[in-house]
């Protein structure tokens, strides 16, 4: 894990590594874990930040991306690429967090489950920005995406190395030791890149041939930079975009299950084999 980091992450300095139950159980529990009283989370976004914010009794408040307007906070999430956009933080973005990070004191999460799957943008860590100084940083990875191992609940964290005591000092009490069998299987996951490759290969080729059929259909791609999905809109509500498709047998996610201001999208995941996507393309062909 420390030579992924260092390798293909780009994180340098002092940092530290930590296994954990899939990222969506440090994502439920981060908050908790640094019994956090405010958090900030992305305005759409992976609703677990916000289920974890609730759990620890703390203020959630959801942000845009530039961190000039953010308040104070004690815990701050990014995610890049994101779920369900694909949008991709640009370096000064990133620079930008970093900023707000040190002004403020705050720790950051960057949720980067996503990032082996470049597409039209190619993703960077918070911990190369970082630049050897990762005080108050966290790198969000798993296994559940990059390597298709979902049901091994295999991910880790990345960072700050006296955050990362702190937290492995709780979670050891609650019980969320990861097995040593996924420990191992994660290792040897990480030490391969070339089936991380092929597979990032299909996401882009699907991603290709589906956004022209949709364009054509009236959808607007917004974002979809990178990562697993395509983030669509018609101008209408979530709702009756999610009912178009399901009449032709496509099932979407509604876009307000992300947040308030996806509620005229729906996010298009690309998750099916190749032969379902040529069968949506087909599905979708206008009528003559
Ligand atoms: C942005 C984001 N973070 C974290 C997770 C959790 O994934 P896992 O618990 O399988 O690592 C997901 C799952 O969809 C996700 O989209």
């Amino acid at each position: 894990m420390r030579d992924w980091a260092t390798n293909y992450l780009g994180a340098s300095g002092d940092f530290d590594v930590l296994p954990t139950i899939g990222s969506k159980e440090l994502v439920a529990w981060l908050p908790t874990f640094l019994e956090a009283k405010r958090v900030l989370y992305p305005q759409i976004a992976y609703p677990t930040y916000l289920v974890g914010g609730i759990l620890a009794g703390a203020e959630n408040i959801a942000v845009d991306i530039d961190p000039q307007s953010w308040p104070d906070a004690d815990l701050a999430w990014i995610n890049s690429p994101s779920n369900p956009s694909g949008r991709v933080h640009s370096i000064a973005e990133l620079e930008a967090v970093l900023e707000y990070s040190r002004r403020t004191n705050t720790v950051v999460a960057s949720d980067e489950c996503y990032i082996s799957f470049p597409d039209s943008q190619v993703p960077t860590s918070l911990l190369k920005i970082a630049n050897g100084d990762n005080r108050n940083l966290l790198a969000v990875h798993s296994l559940s995406k990059r390597s298709n191992l979902a049901g091994y609940r295999a991910a880790f964290i990345v960072g700050d190395p006296a955050l990362i005591a702190k937290i492995r000092e709780i979670r050891k009490h609650a019980g969320l030791m990861v097995a040593l069998p996924v420990q191992k299987a994660m290792v040897a996951a990480l030490a391969n890149e070339d089936h991380v490759l092929i597979q990032a290969g299909k996401y882009r080729a699907r991603r290709e041939k589906l956004r022209p059929v949709l364009e054509s259909l009236g959808f607007q791609i917004e974002f979809s930079d990178a990562g697993l999905y395509l983030w669509a809109s018609r101008g209408e509500s979530d709702w009756e975009s999610v009912d178009w498709l399901a009449e032709r047998g496509i099932l979407v996610t509604p876009g307000h299950f992300y947040g308030p201001a996806g509620e005229q999208f729906v996010r298009i995941a690309l998750t099916v084999t190749d032969s379902k996507i040529d069968e949506v393309s087909s599905r979708l062909q206008p009528t003559k």
